[in-house]
């Protein structure tokens, strides 16, 4: 079982590893935050890309899990001697991984990857196409505060044209029950993005409506040329501040934030967002998503009993 694309689970199956998620929140409130459930199991970190929370979180969790971890990074790695990815992976995969966390900057990697092992694939970012576990992040974040995503309104507000996230959040958001509107200038608007059913606007001016805005970074590495006149420009008409968020609405940002571009920098730290919350999030979903896929239904190891104060 792999995990490549969000629109691998439906909303059972989202609600599932979710409630897997709290369970492990649990574990992380003890003094002793490890369970032996992946005991003897080993998972294999393959990062071509920047990453600090992605990387780092989905290594805790692993070992909270008591897996073991490989970590493979390309700087420092054969890759610089012209090694490819097929025989980096085949090289890897001699050891036996039973799953495979792969981050790249070339879309369908994980897919890729997941023809050449028997190893669970995780994507954790293929280019600007999926992040399915940042979008099972975000929707543990959002019910852990609200309960529920149903009749939520979601502003994703930014470089949609360039992220992953928005491509895997529109999805997620929309199957758990909320509305969702991408905003930003057009040249950042892919064209035909309401084929995924989210309405599009090119201004804030309606963003009052919003229970939650999601703001995105400038992927300037993926970016072929200028797609705003300038950031400063950007920031204008797109940054969210103290005066285009009103006290009732919640701010959400995967990381990382670009301070003074797409967020204000007091937003940042204000008790509206809820950007502390989704790292923290991101550790126990990612325990409960290798959970689900290597605990598998032949050999379901038990989750950790809910402790007695
Ligand atoms: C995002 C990514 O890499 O896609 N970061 C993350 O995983 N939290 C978003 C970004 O880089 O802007």
């Amino acid at each position: 079982m792999n995990l490549l694309s969000i629109d691998d689970l439906d909303r059972e199956a989202i609600e599932r590893i979710t409630d897997h998620a709290a369970r492990f929140a649990e574990v992380s409130d003890r003094e002793i935050k490890k369970v032996p459930t992946l005991r003897g199991r080993m998972v294999l970190n393959l990062f071509y890309e920047a990453s600090t929370r992605t990387r780092g979180s989905f290594e805790l969790a692993a070992k909270r899990l008591s897996a073991d971890v490989v970590n493979f990074a390309a700087d420092g790695s054969s890759v610089e001697k012209g090694e490819s990815l097929k025989d980096t992976v085949l090289t890897l995969n001699a050891n036996k991984p039973d799953a495979i966390v792969v981050r790249a900057p070339w879309v369908g990697t994980a897919e890729l990857v997941s023809g050449w092992t028997d190893a669970a694939v995780i994507n954790a970012g293929d280019g600007k196409h999926e992040h399915p576990t940042q979008a099972l992040l975000d929707v543990y974040t959002l019910k852990r505060r609200l309960g529920k995503l149903d009749g939520l309104g979601i502003w994703i507000v930014g470089d949609v044209a360039h992220s992953r996230v928005a491509r895997s959040n529109i999805v997620a958001f929309q199957r758990m029950g909320a509305h969702v509107t991408v905003c930003g200038p057009p040249t950042l608007i892919p064209r035909g993005i309401e084929a995924l059913g989210c309405d599009v606007r090119f201004t804030l001016d309606e963003v009052a409506g919003a229970d939650v805005v999601y703001a995105l970074r400038m992927q300037h590495e993926r970016m072929a040329d200028a797609p705003v006149p300038s950031l400063r420009e950007y920031a204008a008409c797109y940054q969210i501040n103290e005066r285009r968020l009103t006290a009732r609405q919640i701010l959400m940002h995967p990381g990382p934030v670009n301070r003074g571009v797409e967020l204000s920098g007091g937003i940042v730290d204000s008790p509206q967002a809820l950007i502390t919350a989704q790292v923290q999030a991101g550790l126990v979903v990612r325990m409960a998503v290798l959970y689900t896929l290597l605990s598998g239904p032949r050999a379901q190891a038990p989750l950790p009993e809910p402790q007695l104060a």
